[in-house]
């Protein structure tokens, strides 16, 4: 049966990682067809606004999406078209699976950890007002319901995943309410799985321990902000933003992008790393039941990165982004 998903391509480097990310997913054969849609100033321009309907039902409707970064102003224009579809669609679990990759060991050894990160709330609620000139207000939201809710997510996923520690990342000696809340809703979770470990740290400790102990942790669940910070830190340990990816999860939506965003540095250039994406496409498939056609993808990953000189050059080597794609198809064909 073909499955249908909405593909952002987004802006920046997402068509070009979009178009490398489509052709090696369809090289394993699964039956997949693309409704293809734009978001952020792409959309603006067609559209007038970065966000359209169109995108939002389709992605209703398809239940799924593959996603491209869009890039958000800073300081001034349109609100972030990300944060707005995650509230939308209420893609409340933002799950980032950080490993380190056979052909790539890096210097912090046999990196396995999964960031889980509050999706929907926290410092991103974007409320905020100017009380009186010079003096700003920016609200955080924690909520009950939210709180419970990614811990739940995270202590099944870690169940179904034979994963044995969870690590609740906080800072509630500061911000006692917003934080404490937060950390009392994960305990209070906990305790419904007594075969799970479950501790905390505070997050300023929790940034320095994953860089000099991280094989020492399992699961990181996190509210919003910590989680974009140490997602980005974490992929630091195990080759860059260039190769983790990521799922955002609803109770019945999915959409999966990388951690990255639409790196403006290196745009049109066709030097961006596709494996983020690709990556998160095998995750995409594992999600639909297709495991076998993602071990492929994954395995080709591997072999084509397994020769520095045909990665990309943020990871030390010299192929493009579309020769990238081309070897990966080769190599998926080739194993059969
Ligand atoms: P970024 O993640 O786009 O780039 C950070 C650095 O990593 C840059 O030097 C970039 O060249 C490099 N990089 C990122 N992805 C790469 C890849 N696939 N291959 C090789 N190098 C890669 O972060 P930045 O510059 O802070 O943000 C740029 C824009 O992206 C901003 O407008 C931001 O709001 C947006 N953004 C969007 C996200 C999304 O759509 N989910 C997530 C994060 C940022
Ligand atoms: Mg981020």
């Amino acid at each position: 049966m073909t499955t249908t998903i909405t593909l952002i391509e987004g802006d920046g480097i997402g068509p070009e990682v979009t178009a490398a990310t489509v052709r090696v997913l369809e090289s394993t054969g699964v039956d997949l067809e693309w409704e293809p849609h734009l978001a952020g100033v792409n959309a603006m321009d067609k559209f007038g606004k970065p966000l359209p309907e169109e995108l939002i039902e389709s992605v209703e409707r398809n239940k799924i999406a593959l996603k491209g970064p869009v890039t958000t102003p800073v300081g001034r224009g349109f609100r972030s078209v990300n944060v707005e579809l995650r509230k939308r669609l209420d893609l409340f679990a933002n799950l980032r699976p950080i490993r380190t990759l056979p052909a790539i060991p890096g210097h912090f050894g046999d990196v396995d950890l999964i960031v889980v990160r509050e999706n929907t709330e926290g410092l991103y609620s974007g409320i905020e007002h100017e009380v009186v000139p010079g003096v700003v207000e920016s609200l955080k939201i924690i909520t009950r319901r939210a709180s419970t809710r990614i811990a739940r997510f995270a202590f099944e996923h870690a169940r179904r995943h034979g994963r044995k520690r969870l690590t609740a990342v906080h800072k509630a000696n500061i911000m006692k309410l917003s934080d404490g809340l937060f950390l009392t809703c994960f305990q209070e979770v906990a305790e419904e799985y007594p075969g799970l470990l479950a501790d905390d740290r505070i997050v300023d400790n929790m940034a320095m321990q994953v860089v000099v102990n991280p094989l020492d942790y399992d699961v990181l669940v996190l509210p919003n902000l910590y989680g974009d910070i140490l997602s980005d830190l974490c992929a630091g340990l195990v080759g860059g933003l260039g190769v983790v990816p990521g799922a955002n999860h609803g109770d019945e939506v999915a959409v999966f992008e990388a951690v990255h965003g639409s790196a403006p540095d290196i745009a049109g250039r066709n030097i961006a790393n596709p494996t983020a994406l690709i990556r998160s496409g095998a995750l995409m498939l594992d999600h639909l039941g297709k495991k076998a056609q993602a071990d492929r993808v994954r395995a080709a990953l591997n072999a084509v990165m397994a020769d520095k000189s045909g990665r990309t050059p943020d990871l030390g080597g010299d192929a493009t982004t579309s020769g990238f794609a081309d070897a990966l198809v080769e190599e998926i064909e080739r194993a059969g």
